[in-house]
């Protein structure tokens, strides 16, 4: 049997508990893999609160990143041995000793990249590099990323840095040296921070990155010169009414190549604020459902 982490009913976190199944069997197009670290994400407490509908078989295991050691490769699969070292995303729960990976979105960790740092890479970072590749701003230009200090935020302020763009971001005041660090300049959000961002990009900004959304979006849209260049990854809705659109996902594993070369060269941290044992998984999850989580989470599983 193999242990994972999930929730047996939709609704808040008492519904959480721990699971024994058996290791899942890899089908067509997969990997199984034991896991070593899996990334936690606003989308874990989402799927658990139904947000995202309420139709999987429960109890259903939590977690959607995972980096561990190939175990048995599905049919189909080329490219992949037993024994690779590998990360990606999981549609059956990363909490969990054993995991299934998609062969097309998974790739081979580099030797200089450790367990953790791969299993934040699929989700946030990912994320984060198909945002600013979709705003395509050139070097010198200006960025707002609205909530940067937590996953997605903290990888696009890097890569967007690392593209020669200026960063600026909304952050609560305690995380101003976390988004300091990251090359980026702090803007308090909440009341008057449309005058704040002002302020600060007299000249306007040229791409808005909204990981929040609503008002926090509504509240400084003015500041964008072209409003195309807004996108979000969490409330199309509003980035729509207000010219923009949603982040497209790329989904393949080329993208976690790119992002964990850039780890093994030194030019991306995924900054791991904290990580917690497999066994303190309810812990993780409560960090990152405060809404205030500082860059990324991990769990590390063995
Ligand atoms: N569509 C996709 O493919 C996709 C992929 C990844 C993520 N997402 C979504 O994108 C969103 C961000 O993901 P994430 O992983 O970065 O989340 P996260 O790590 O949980 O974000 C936490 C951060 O949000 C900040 N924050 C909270 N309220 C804020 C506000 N009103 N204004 C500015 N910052 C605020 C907090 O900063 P302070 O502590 O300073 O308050 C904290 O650092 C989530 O909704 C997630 O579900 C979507």
């Amino acid at each position: 049997m193999s242990k994972a982490f999930g929730f047996v009913a939709y609704g808040g976190p008492e519904n959480q508990e721990f699971l024994d199944r058996p290791a899942p069997e890899p089908g067509p197009g997969t990997l199984l893999i034991a896991v070593r670290a899996a990334g936690v994400n606003p989308a874990d407490w989402k799927k658990r609160r139904g947000m995202f509908g309420t139709g999987d078989d429960l109890p259903a295991v939590l977690g959607s990143e995972a980096a561990g050691v190939v175990r048995a490769v599905g049919p189909g699969v080329s490219g992949f041995a037993v024994g690779d070292a590998v990360f990606g995303t999981t549609p059956v729960g990363a909490f969990a000793e054993h995991t299934l990976l998609a062969a097309e979105g998974a790739a081979h960790k580099p030797g200089g990249v450790t367990f953790a740092q791969a299993a934040a890479l699929p989700v946030a970072a990912a994320t984060a590099y198909d945002a600013v590749r979709q705003l395509d701003l050139d070097p010198g230009r200006t960025l707002l990323i609205l909530g940067i200090a937590g996953g997605v935020g903290s990888a696009a302020a890097q890569l967007a840095r690392e593209q020669g763009l200026r960063v600026l971001g909304t952050a609560g005041e305690h995380s101003r040296a976390h988004v300091e660090a990251l090359g980026a300049t702090p803007v308090r959000y909440g009341e008057g921070v449309g005058e704040r961002v002002a302020a600060a990009a007299p000249d306007g900004v040229d791409g808005i990155l909204d990981l929040v959304g609503g008002e926090a979006v509504r509240a400084v849209a003015g500041v964008l010169t072209d409003r195309s260049k807004l996108v979000s990854t969490v409330d199309p809705a509003t980035a729509e009414e207000l010219g923009g659109g949603y982040v497209r996902r790329d989904g393949t594993g080329a993208v976690l190549t790119v992002l964990a070369d850039l780890v093994a060269a030194g030019k991306f941290d995924p900054q791991i604020t904290a990580t917690y044992p497999l066994a303190h998984a309810a812990e993780a999850m409560a960090a990152v459902e405060s809404g205030h989580a500082r860059g990324k989470l991990i769990l590390e599983v063995s």
